[in-house]
């Protein structure tokens, strides 16, 4: 971390140079304020994709890729995961503290109160093929949910956009869970208020209308891991799609269907479904090499799913934690699941190579949680749906900070215009 409190900027030989401030946050890289850039000099930075680039200030979620660290609210995601449960997570990121017990039972109650969604949305769901990918669904659906609060939501009141918020995580579990039951055909089915929020999710996903559904304290404590691994990742693609349409001032609802489209990217949320169907393309242990070489081949676009990061250039430490998860799982549940064989060797393997090292890439949260989420019985398809019920808790926590940044006004980036120069209509035409 640099003395400076400015840093010199050569701006132009005539204008000599130009001190930009530079601004420090609590920990991580520093940043050099360029606004002046353009309002002075009519310079644009240009940064692409965002590498370099903080799109904001925030105190939500730390991430220091090259330590493989990750903190909520300052909390370290592996104490979290351990310790804490996941309406505990989503309270501490929208709020910044850990709740008091009456605090967490207040948010429990609303919980229960705004879980069960409104029969008419249950309508929009026959508006899709039965086999419709959830993602799309849950886009379609929570989209949808706009025209049920547009009208009598006022996102200036704190108060209502805290309400907003809750209902959001209130509701995702029994949108998420519908989308598999109308997908296979089975009655959707209510939340049950004296469960907690991750076993109301396991049995609204897999429980049948013709017996009680038992819960698995192993599988719902497993689940509750799961949500609190995926919560929020600072500006990560999803999070600044959400930002971005919250930026203008967008019904909440339709931010959050924002974020479920950019997540549904193979590139992000979609690579844990993309990595069981590379460790299925694989095969057997013996197939490994062949995949790892067209990963490093250039003229080649595959890629191994679930490795690399556009951040940590270490582990990222909710694999670790997802890894341990999945062989408890298997375990508890006496299975054995060969792609869990094969990925490990892959991560043995890519691990030793050179090409790997040199990039920095390591497995991600990705890499291992299809092999959960599999083993606890969810379809490959409903991964990233899982992935967009966690984050949920994250993006709503993202927006309520946006909204209380007066400062902050619409996001608009600007480009370096390439294209042609002024021209006319030809008269002739
Ligand atoms: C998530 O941002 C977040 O926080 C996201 C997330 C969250 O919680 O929100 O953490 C969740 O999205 C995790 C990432 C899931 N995606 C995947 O697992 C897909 C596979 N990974 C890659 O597509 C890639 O690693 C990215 C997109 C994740 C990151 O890409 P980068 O950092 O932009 O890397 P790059 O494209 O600049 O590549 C750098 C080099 C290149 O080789 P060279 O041109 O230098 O020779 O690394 C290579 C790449 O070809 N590379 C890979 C690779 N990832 C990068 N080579 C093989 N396999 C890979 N997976």
């Amino acid at each position: 971390m640099s003395n400076n409190k400015f840093i010199n900027a050569v701006i132009s030989e005539e204008q000599g140079d130009e001190s930009l401030p530079i601004l420090r946050g609590t920990m991580g890289p520093e940043a050099v304020d360029i606004r002046a850039l353009y309002s002075r000099y009519d310079l644009l930075a240009f940064d692409p994709g965002f590498r370099s680039t903080a799109s904001c200030k925030s105190s939500i979620t730390y991430v220091d890729g090259d330590k493989g660290v990750l903190l909520y609210r300052g909390y370290p995601i592996e104490e979290l995961a351990e310790k804490a449960h996941y309406l505990e997570v989503a309270y501490l990121l929208m709020f910044g503290e850990l709740p008091e017990d009456d605090e967490l039972n207040v948010m429990r109650e609303s919980i229960n109160q705004y879980g069960i969604l409104h029969e008419q949305v249950m309508s929009f769901y026959r508006g899709f093929r039965r086999d419709a990918h959830p993602m799309a669904v849950m886009v379609g659906v929570v989209g949808a949910l706009s025209a049920f609060y547009h009208d009598h939501l006022n996102i200036g009141d704190r108060s209502q956009r805290i309400q907003a918020a809750i209902r959001l995580v209130a509701k995702m579990p029994m949108i998420a869970a519908t989308c598999y039951t109308y997908n296979i055909g089975r009655p959707h089915r209510y939340p049950v208020n004296k469960l907690d929020y991750s076993s109301n999710f396991l049995q609204m996903m897999f429980g049948s209308p013709a017996e009680e559904y038992q819960v698995d304290p192993v599988l719902a404590r497993a689940m509750d891991k799961i949500l609190i691994l995926h919560a929020d990742h600072e500006q990560n693609a999803s999070t600044s799609t959400v930002r971005i349409a919250a930026s203008s001032g967008a019904n909440p609802f339709a931010c959050i269907s924002t974020g479920i489209a950019s997540l549904w990217g193979p590139a992000h949320g979609g690579a844990n479904e993309a990595v069981l169907r590379m460790l299925e393309e694989i095969g057997d242990v013996k197939n490994i090499p062949k995949a790892i070489a067209r990963a490093k081949d250039k003229d080649d676009s595959y890629r191994l799913m679930g490795f690399g990061h556009r951040v940590y250039k270490n582990f990222d430490p909710r694999a670790k934690v997802i890894q341990k998860s999945a062989k408890e799982v298997l375990e508890h549940l006496q299975l054995d699941d060969p792609l869990l064989d094969i990925a490990m060797r892959l991560e043995e393997i890519a691990l030793e190579d050179e090409y790997f090292i040199e990039r920095k890439l390591y497995p991600n949260v990705d890499f291992y949680s299809g092999i959960l989420l599999r083993a606890m019985g969810f379809p490959d398809s409903m991964f990233t749906a899982i992935f967009a019920l966690a984050r949920t808790s994250g993006w709503v926590s993202h927006w309520l900070e946006l909204q209380e940044d007066s400062t902050h006004g619409i996001d608009r980036p600007r480009q370096l215009y390439v294209g042609k120069p002024l021209r006319h209509f030809p008269k002739d035409r």
